[in-house]
């Protein structure tokens, strides 16, 4: 078998461009979506993100801000930061680009950003309204792949989905929105005794530790959907993900590529959470 490529980056365009719409007419209302995305330190891989989405926002009309300081900048400097972009009203996201240098606590970050402009979804309050079933903010990674499996027709309810990595940013959130589906889900982690007997039972596996080549085709139920969240660069110097995909494509009924897959969907989320963040001021301003 020959898996069908699951085509992110025409679905992200669409996204991208229904982000733009909402956000002219929002604009018309007298609110400018806007979004500030911080990045502290020179790592190159987040430059990259960073710039990606700075240049998104302005692709779809939105405002936006990039706020780049040295690894050395102190963490209350940075929490100064993230109060003052609470407190300005052109601002509806703030995002805070992780992983952040060493002596930064990024947990007392995240806190610190208002849970309603928190557009990554990772403060405490909207990872719990996530787990009881209320999002505010869904973790754009992770909803960019609910929105590629709702766009693949992929039946969740009552299907085995299976992820590995159970990070804060896409594991344990993916979870989540897999669950609330109906879906039945395992969330294998580093410590995973026997991965490939948990992945071979996956109807959807969900791929996203950051580690090239852990999963291979011989792990792959035939016929399964195969999402690779991860992002790498391989000896070759060329980007690839988690999952092997010369051997998964040759097993699995439908898989995502690396580039190409998730990580335009990532960037496209973000776009409609700080869409979503905006329209829910403007409600607020009729409310008032
Ligand atoms: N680093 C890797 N992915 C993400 C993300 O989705 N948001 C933020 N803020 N940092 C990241």
């Amino acid at each position: 078998m020959t898996a069908r490529i699951i085509n992110g980056s025409a679905l992200a365009q669409q996204i991208r461009e229904e982000a733009a719409v909402r956000a002219a007419s929002l604009t018309a209302a007298g609110i400018k979506p806007g979004l500030a995305v911080v990045l502290v330190g020179e790592d190159p891989a987040s430059q990259v993100y960073v710039r990606n989405k700075v240049a998104a926002c302005e692709k779809a009309g939105f405002h936006s801000v990039m706020e780049r300081y040295p690894a050395d900048l102190s963490q209350e400097a940075l929490l100064e930061r993230v109060r003052a972009l609470n407190a300005d009203p052109a601002i509806h996201g703030i995002l805070v680009q992780l992983p952040l240098p060493k002596h930064i606590d990024a947990h007392t970050v995240i806190e610190t950003i208002a849970p309603e402009k928190d557009v990554d979804g990772f403060h405490i309050a909207n990872a719990g309204l996530l787990m009881t079933g209320k999002p505010l903010f869904r973790p754009c990674t992770p909803y960019g792949v609910m929105k590629m499996l709702a766009h693949e027709n992929v039946a969740l309810r009552g299907a085995e989905a299976v992820i590995v990595g159970a990070s804060n940013i896409v594991g344990k959130p993916m979870a989540m929105l897999l669950l609330a589906e109906g879906a039945t889900v395992t969330l294998c982690n580093s410590k995973t005794r026997d991965l490939a007997a948990h992945t071979r039972r996956a109807d959807v596996l969900v791929v996203a530790t950051g580690r090239p080549g852990i999963v291979t085709g011989d792990m792959v139920k035939p016929g399964a959907v195969v999402i690779d969240v991860g992002i790498n660069r391989g000896a070759d110097g060329k980007l690839c993900g988690d999952v092997d995909f010369a051997s998964a494509s040759e097993v699995a009924g439908a898989i995502t590529p690396v580039p190409g897959g998730v990580g335009p969907m990532t960037i496209a989320m973000l776009l409609v959470n700080t869409v979503e963040a905006a329209e829910r001021q403007l409600q607020e301003q009729g409310k008032a």
